[in-house]
């Protein structure tokens, strides 16, 4: 299936979005009031210090030869961007890095400046421009070791501007760890003061100013401040943090900030997936309080130092981090500036269906036609639930780079391409860049991760029917008891109401509400004396199971760890069998797991050792990365009757140390057929 890129842009998609925008969101002026004939061919002015490419929608300001986004002139705003914030200034590529002699926990911060600028391509209907910084020796420890290659796309009768990078490590350089590389877009704070991430994410947000020293109070850390004497007496009191507003890659596809006086949006959509790292249930910030609204491309957040890319000197790689579009469009009068949101998220569905692109240049983004398809049905077979296959509808598949069954949730080096199966476990997967990969598998309602073992080979244009492919979860005998759902989260635990003077309205009686701040003080209000105790078969889990297990505040700056426990009945035990008791933890940071049965004194039966650093706990999430582990018990370990299982976290040296559960089942000794 060949693709002309005029034809496709100009005809199917944009009549396709002219209809569908004309239709559902009456009023708004994306791309499509502009389309057509006699929409003005794009324009190219290069100056010394600056270029502009403009479309007659947009005008789109850059640092030459630097690739720094100094304006964007859209809807009578003349720069939707702020210049005159202390630090972050503009639209930038950006970078954290870390040099062997160069520690630094977050490292250095690297602005990407380009030294060269080329026009990749000019014609009336696109304008590619691309900054390059070449590294060479001499830049050793003072800039990140990689080649970068920074692209800007303007299109004809396009409300908005593509930009994309090529990072590029090669055999002269030395090695390094990247942590963070992001887009980043800082917007003219006397616009931009309504922000919406989601249908259901979404408010008027305080000004940035209500974050200086005088106007809040730093909490527990710099991020979060409470809000004491904001410009608007409505936030007095809101506690202020982005990581509240942080999103799962698989959901995080547009997001962004409206302007009101005129009315204007600002829209950062992400099309794939298939550049970001660790998979769909990664997490990372979206936009926040400045006003920010960021691309992310790598950060260890929600995931810890498994997520840093980590080189060897001499190593080679490369990658294409987007192409992602910044969309913009405004409201004729009269009509309802939040409609910008409805109309930005068909404006992604738009941008999402003519994935992959075929306009960018690079031949490092491969286009439709030199992609693969795998299509299948995943089915799983757990004969303790049903002697029948069991459809894996909405399970996530995806390829990643070959690893153990799990291990796409610490890749980072590579692309990822993930979907959910249909009705029946049927899935296909669309637009896959040549090479070798595993497919892998996360079925909600199933705990562990299925890999498929032969290693895949996706070539340009093929289509790997994989048949049907079967999921055996692990297993070893019946369910005794269960606590919670196996899908890689907390959420379905007792998440507490936060403390009065540390809330977020937005967080308020929301299905998010495990984002308010400070929960994990919350524990010692709940349980001021005695830690946690679960009886199976009178407790419930969605009351009675804490989201977290914390370590519990013994004085200023001193904790202590704690121990649950789960008690139960047991009958006719099996002395010479093993019971097995599977774990699986949605999040831990700097934690041990031990776990004891029938005597809390006595040597761990199990200890995971010390695991994690997602930090999922000071940041809000319900999940970090994804463990399990399958415990062996003696069956004389148990006794006729009332049982118990301790469950220890130890380590004590911060509030923010602990574990949330996905879910524990402890099975039966299997009977000898
Ligand atoms: C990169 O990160 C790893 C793991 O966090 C660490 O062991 C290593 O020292 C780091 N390398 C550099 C060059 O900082
Ligand atoms: C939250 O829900 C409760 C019960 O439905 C209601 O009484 C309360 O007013 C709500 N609070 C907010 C801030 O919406
Ligand atoms: C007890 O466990 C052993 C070992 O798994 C097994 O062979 C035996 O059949 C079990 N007994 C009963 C009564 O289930
Ligand atoms: C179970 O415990 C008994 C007594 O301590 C021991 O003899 C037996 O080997 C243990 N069985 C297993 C499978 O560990």
């Amino acid at each position: 299936m060949l693709r002309n890129p005029l034809i496709e842009v100009f005809s199917s998609r944009l009549l396709f979005l002219l209809i569908l925008s004309s239709v559902l969101v009456p009023g708004i002026v994306g791309r499509v009031l502009n389309l057509g004939v006699s929409a003005p061919a794009v324009q190219l002015h290069v100056e010394d210090n600056r270029v502009e490419m403009q479309n007659g929608i947009l005008q789109l300001t850059l640092s030459n030869p630097g690739g720094v986004v100094l304006g964007i002139k859209y809807g009578g705003i003349d720069n939707l961007l702020e210049l005159r914030n202390e630090v972050w200034n503009g639209g930038f590529w950006d970078l954290d890095w870390i040099e062997t002699g160069n520690q630094g926990k977050r490292g250095e911060f690297d602005s990407l400046e380009g030294t060269s600028m080329k026009v990749i391509l000019q014609t009336e209907e696109q304008l590619e421009l691309s900054f390059t910084r070449i590294w060479d020796p001499s830049m050793q420890g003072k800039q990140a070791p990689l080649n970068i290659d920074k692209r800007f796309i303007v299109l004809r009768g396009c409300s908005g501007f593509y930009s994309y990078a090529i990072f590029e490590h090669l055999e002269d350089m030395p090695a390094f760890n990247l942590s963070i590389t992001r887009l980043a877009f800082m917007l003219n704070k006397d616009k931009f003061h309504y922000m919406a991430i989601a249908n259901n994410r979404q408010r008027h947000m305080p000004h940035p100013d209500d974050r200086l020293p005088g106007r809040c109070q730093e909490l527990a850390y710099p991020e979060a401040v409470r809000l004491i004497n904001p410009l608007e007496p409505e936030f007095e009191n809101e506690v202020d943090d982005k990581y509240q507003y942080s999103c799962e890659n698989k959901d995080n596809r547009v997001h962004g900030w409206i302007s009101f006086e005129p009315p204007v949006g600002f829209w950062q959509i992400t099309p794939s997936n298939e550049f970001r790292t660790g998979g769909p249930f990664k997490q990372d910030l979206t936009s926040h309080v400045n006003p920010t609204t960021l691309a992310i491309f790598v950060t260890s957040h929600y995931a810890g130092t498994d997520l840093v890319v980590k080189f060897q000197a001499a190593e080679i790689w490369k990658k294409v981090f987007g192409p992602v579009f910044i969309y913009l469009n405004s409201v004729s009068d009269g009509n309802n500036p939040l409609l910008l949101w409805d109309d930005a998220i068909e404006q992604m569905k738009i941008e999402t269906k003519t994935w992959p692109y075929n306009f960018p240049e690079s031949e490092d983004f491969p286009r439709y036609s030199q992609r693969g398809k795998i299509t299948g049905r995943l089915l799983v077979q757990d004969r303790y639930v049903s002697k029948e296959f069991i459809p894996a509808n909405g399970g996530y598949v995806g390829l990643a780079p070959p690893g153990d069954a799990g291990s796409w949730q610490r890749e980072s080096k590579g692309y990822q391409f993930w979907t959910t199966a249909a009705e029946g476990g049927y899935f296909t997967i669309e637009n896959i860049r040549a090479g070798n990969y595993n497919l892998y598998a996360s079925v909600p309602g199933f705990i562990g991760d299925y890999r498929y073992d032969d290693t895949i080979t996706i070539t340009a244009g093929c289509l790997i029917d994989m048949g049907n492919i079967v999921y055996e979860p692990p297993r070893n005998g019946p369910t005794l008891w269960e606590i919670g759902v196996p899908d890689r989260s907390a959420a379905e635990f007792y998440i507490p109401d936060p403390n009065p003077i540390y809330v977020n309205k937005l967080c308020v009686n929301h299905s998010d509400r495990f984002r308010q701040y400070g929960l994990w003080e919350r524990y010692a209000d709940l349980y001021p004396d005695e830690d946690l105790t679960y009886r199976i078969g009178v407790s419930d889990y969605r009351k009675d199971w804490f989201f977290v297990q914390v370590t519990r505040k013994i004085g200023e700056k001193k904790y202590k760890g704690t121990t649950w426990q789960i008690k139960f009945k047991l009958e006719n035990i099996n002395r010479t069998g093993t019971y097995k008791l599977k774990l699986a933890l949605a999040s831990a940071h700097y934690s041990e797991l031990q776990v004891r049965v029938n005597d809390a004194e006595a040597d761990p039966l199990f200890s995971s050792g010390v695991i994690g650093s997602d930090n999922a706990i000071a940041r809000h999430g319900i999940h970090g990365l994804y463990w399990w582990f399958d415990i062996g018990i003696n069956g004389t370990q148990f006794i006729q009757g009332d049982n118990t299982i301790y469950l220890t976290q130890p380590k004590n040296s911060s509030p923010f140390q602990g574990i949330m559960y996905d879910y524990i089942r402890l099975e039966g000794s299997p009977a000898s057929s």
